[in-house]
């Protein structure tokens, strides 16, 4: 298996991104080091994928606090932050990981530099401090998704040889490296036990016949592009034994946002008797949030369903309905795999905060 795709990379006080919007014709890092940047190409989908988002966001804040941090005293530096923070999380709003990410680094720098003898002491420090943090979930991302990988492939054991139906791209591409769902199909590959690997490609905005399609040829992963039309027939046809899709937010009874078009595989598996697994970090699990009804689903603009590549596809004038993501009610869904390992369901229920508590 070769080096894996890198979406975002940081070095020396710099956030280069890869523009995911010209893939795969064109492989372009663009500079994304400051949060103005990092807005931008989070909202544009350059950069896209709950995990990635999240961690776009901290690292070209990241950027532009080391570039400001002679300019500040400690107080307005944090205060600095916290805006700044607030800011980014108004780019997109459906996955929790951007949200959870800005409350996590609040909460550290307010215990930091609440404490009476804390070590942040000026602004220099402070800097420091966010910045490490910021670099620390990189690593911490890639540790979790293969732990993901190879509690996902263990769902498999009794099987020798596998078929796996993926939507979206939750890839390297979508997180720091290696991926959720398309981890699990990594590992499965990497143990020799994966015989196919499908994914739709995923309209309107084309992640799976462009990103996903990429990493599969990329890391030469033996694989099939269908359309999302064509998924309850490839599952009848081609006997896929389970899909896996990730998540942008999973909810304490396990409702699941992810993709649109993830619920309408979610009810062909069920009608076809297919396990259908969410893999995803607890960095997008939202136990604060009830049901799947309390999730706002991002709503798109027109012309990326309209427009492939600038031209017009559809008849102009006619009105568009472009819901980024839907949800998967949590009765449809097998497990949910973690970093932490799969929750099944106990009494028919996920009881995902139980899971958590007993794990962290
Ligand atoms: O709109 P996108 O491309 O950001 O949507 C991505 C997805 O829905 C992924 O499945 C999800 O973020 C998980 S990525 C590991």
């Amino acid at each position: 298996m070769g080096n894996s795709l890198e979406a975002i990379k940081y070095a020396n006080g710099k956030l280069e991104i890869l523009n995911q919007l010209l893939l795969p014709e064109q492989f372009i890092y663009e500079d994304c080091s400051d949060s103005v940047k990092g807005w931008n190409a989070i909202q544009q989908m350059k950069v896209r994928g709950a995990p990635a988002i999240a961690i776009t966001a901290a690292l070209c804040l990241a950027c532009e606090v080391n570039h400001i941090k002679q300019q500040m005293s400690l107080q307005s530096l944090k205060q600095f932050i916290f805006d700044k923070l607030d800011y980014l999380c108004t780019s997109r709003p459906t996955a929790v990981n951007l949200f959870k990410m800005a409350e996590q680094m609040k909460f550290l720098i307010n215990k930091q530099t609440d404490m009476k003898y804390s070590e942040l002491a000026n602004s220099e420090q402070l800097a420091q401090f966010f910045i490490d943090q910021a670099i620390g979930l990189l690593a911490k991302d890639i540790a979790d998704n293969k732990a993901i990988g190879n509690f996902g492939a263990d769902c498999f054991s009794h099987l020798n040889s596998v078929k796996i139906l993926t939507h979206c791209n939750t890839g390297s591409l979508a997180t720091a490296g290696y991926g959720t769902a398309l981890g699990v199909i990594r590992s499965l590959f990497a143990q020799n036990k994966l015989a196919h690997a499908y994914a739709t490609e995923t309209r309107p905005y084309n992640q799976g016949a462009r990103l996903t399609a990429f990493e599969l040829v990329y890391e030469k992963i033996p694989a099939t592009l269908i359309t999302d039309s064509m998924a309850a027939f490839l599952m009848i046809e081609k006997g896929v034994d389970a899909i896996i899709v990730g998540a942008d937010r999973v909810v304490a009874n396990g409702d699941t946002a992810n993709k649109i078009g993830t619920y309408q595989l979610a009810i062909a598996a069920h009608y076809h008797n297919i396990p259908f697994y969410v893999a995803a970090p607890s960095t997008s699990i939202d136990c604060t949030k009830l049901t799947g009804k309390e999730i706002l689903i991002e709503q798109r603009p027109a012309h990326e369903l309209t427009h492939l590549h600038g031209k017009q596809i559809s008849a102009p004038g006619i009105s568009v309905w472009n819901p980024s993501f839907d949800i998967t009610p949590a009765k449809l869904i097998t497990g949910i795999i973690t970093e932490f390992g799969v929750i099944h369901k106990t009494d028919q229920e996920f009881k995902i905060s139980n899971f958590l508590n007993a794990k962290i």
